[in-house]
């Protein structure tokens, strides 16, 4: 999981918002708010890294996460998606569909090395 939401936030910091920020400017503030949200959920990620599973923080922890991630996919699905897959096309949204599978592979698996954990 942790693996995971890492890969996940890592990839649309370096790929997807550019790009969505570039073909729908509109979207910058979105974009702004879902970089905050990463940054949370990333923070929440590194205190579970080290986190024992029998400590009874853990699964408060890994609720109040899980309730941060569904918000968070939910706004981006919801509010602002349909805006870039708009402004794309069919063509700029498969090209970038593929760069984002590519860049899995460079994808660190701790999540303060993502980005948004640092700012
Ligand atoms: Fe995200």
């Amino acid at each position: 999981m942790i693996e995971e939401l890492s890969t996940h936030t890592w990839i649309e910091e370096k790929i997807f918002y550019p790009a969505a920020r570039e073909a729908a400017p509109d979207t910058k503030d979105h974009v702004l708010d879902s970089i905050e949200e990463h940054h949370v959920v990333l923070w929440m990620l590194s205190e579970l890294k080290g986190l024992n599973p029998v400590d009874e923080r853990f699964d408060a922890k890994m609720s109040v996460l899980m309730e941060n991630v569904r918000h968070h996919v939910e706004e981006e699905e919801k509010e602002w998606f349909p805006d870039v897959r708009k402004a794309m096309g069919r063509n700029r949204l498969s090209e970038l569909g593929e760069q984002m599978v590519a860049a899995k592979k460079k994808s660190p698996a701790d999540p303060l090395a993502v980005p948004s954990a640092q700012q």
